[in-house]
């Protein structure tokens, strides 16, 4: 059975919003609140699970809100609704992330306050998903006992299963982290924040081995998905309404090589299918990318947006080695000058991680003087956090948190330079916007975003919401156009 759209009249609301800079959405959280209770009554066919009053809570990077509203889409086929409140949940479902010590530490506070809770209401029950999960479950099971449920990133296909078995009185917490290689999602189409658009993962997992990293160990290897399996996937969602997709992988370059095929081969499978009006993907690897990427975007530039998200985490080559990133500062140069050739008009994320393991501070300023060259649309810019089970865990976290929060600091506001001055220079332009929907902060605008992903709010009406338009930009700030419709 696949899932109703949503309704745009009535979007789904979020508990905590994800701030539009980050869509790395990395350490934020967001909760889901997708279903509408009343379109879901009389298909209750799993007694176990319908009715259930879900509030899902998701941390982390866009893989986990994919895995969050596939699960969604699992538990709402089953009858399940979706709650804003906590408090009138029967269940509390935490997609969990572990990329750096801020989002665990969160998770660790989510669960403390649910035990005091759960004291008063032992009918309640508490689930951990993701990749907390996966690396340290069964400390979750010891630590906080009265969870009912704590499933790994490899087994969230079978979550509705597993609740039915916790609902038949299995002993808790279930416990299910096993290593298998890869999550299948069927046919179930995910109940999404967003009508229309929505995240498909074609790679699960990760093959580098970046020091700093925890992916690889709470992920696993990489694994593709095949074209057809994406094609019908992505076909389902442009029948669900949805017009904008985005591609997820750990190194999405790698898609495919495990098949015998490869990304841009898939960008022209999805290309024809009707109702899709843009195709993005995340995250390029700057070892990994080749040119003919770059030709197929343009080739494609239609549907195929002039977009990459590649980050650069150092500019400094002595840092970049003791990440095994796998090349220098002038290679990534090198790669960003084929795309900007290859693919004109074609605009840059990058990621930054500042005060890794003996980052001095003539590493830094090598860092800083990489994005003054690159000046990169946006950034997300992160303080090194030690993972545990890492190779960077041996080495020295040798950088003062004074420095790095200095360092981050002089990195945010470059970037909001470049961001502010690459905004200005488009006042006057005609950008074309996918609109998403009314602008919280004020109704009688709509909040959109440019092929390059650039946020625009310009005066209209929520009918507009999912559609193509073309808007002159009047003016800007560092975040944001502000524009009129052509
Ligand atoms: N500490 C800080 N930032 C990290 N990232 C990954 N691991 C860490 C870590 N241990 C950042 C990288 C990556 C992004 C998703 O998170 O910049 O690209
Ligand atoms: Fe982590 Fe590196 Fe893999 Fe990205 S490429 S998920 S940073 S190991």
């Amino acid at each position: 059975m696949s899932a109703q759209p949503l309704p745009a009249a009535n979007p789904a609301p979020r508990g905590v919003e994800t701030p539009d800079h980050d869509p790395d959405l990395c350490g934020t959280e967001g909760s889901i609140y997708l279903a509408d209770p009343q379109a879901l009554a009389g298909r209750a066919s799993h007694p176990l699970i319908a009715g259930t009053r879900v509030h899902l809570l998701t941390f982390g990077c866009q893989m986990n809100v994919y895995d969050s509203e596939m699960v969604a889409g699992l538990l709402g086929e089953r009858g399940a609704a979706f709650v804003a409140d906590p408090a009138q949940a029967d269940l509390i479902l935490l997609n969990t992330c572990s990329v750096r010590a801020h989002a665990e530490d969160r998770v660790h506070g989510r669960l403390g306050a649910l035990k005091v809770r759960k004291r008063h209401e032992p009918g309640l029950l508490v689930a951990v998903m993701g990749c907390m999960a996966q690396k340290e479950g069964e400390h979750i099971a010891a630590r906080y006992p009265f969870v009912d449920l704590i499933v790994g990133t490899r087994q969230l296909h079978q979550f509705a299963q597993l609740l039915e078995r916790v609902r038949e009185g299995a002993p808790t917490p279930l416990l299910a982290i096993d290593e298998t290689p890869s999550v299948q999602f069927g046919e179930t189409v995910a109940r999404r924040e967003s009508p229309h658009q929505a995240f498909i993962a074609v790679t699960r997992g990760c093959n580098k081995r970046c020091t700093y990293c925890v992916v690889p160990y709470t992920r696993g290897p990489e694994v593709s998905r095949p074209v057809d399996e994406v094609v019908a996937e992505a076909g389902r969602l442009a029948a669900d309404g949805v017009k904008e997709i985005t591609l997820l992988g750990q190194t999405i370059d790698t898609y495919g090589y495990d098949l015998g095929t490869n990304l841009w081969t898939l960008l022209e499978r999805l290309h024809p299918i009707a109702g899709l009006e843009r195709i993005r993907f995340i995250t390029s690897h700057p070892e990994e990318c080749r040119d003919e990427l770059w030709r197929a975007m343009h080739a494609l530039g239609d549907k195929v947006m002039p977009f990459v998200h590649m980050p650069a985490q150092s500019g400094s080559d002595a840092v970049l080695r003791r990440m095994a990133r796998g090349y220098t500062k002038a290679r990534y140069l090198e790669v960003i000058a084929s795309a900007r050739k290859l693919c004109p008009g074609i605009e840059l994320a990058s990621d930054w991680i500042v005060g890794f393991s003996g980052e001095s501070d003539a590493d830094f300023e090598a860092s800083f003087e990489l994005m003054a060259e690159l000046k990169p649309q946006m950034s997300y810019i992160f303080k090194y956090s030690v993972r545990e089970g890492t190779p960077a865990q041996r080495l020295p976290d040798d950088v003062p948190e004074e420095a790095k929060k200095i360092r981050h600091r002089r990195l945010l506001d470059l970037q909001e330079e470049i961001s502010l001055e690459q905004n200005r220079a488009s006042v006057g332009r005609v950008e074309q916007v996918l609109v998403e929907g009314l602008s919280k902060n004020d109704p009688t605008r709509l909040t959109g975003r440019t092929r390059t992903r650039r946020l625009v709010h310009f005066p209209g009406t929520a009918d507009l919401a999912g559609s193509l338009v073309d808007v002159k930009i009047v003016s800007a700030t560092g975040l944001s156009l502000l524009g009129e419709r052509c």
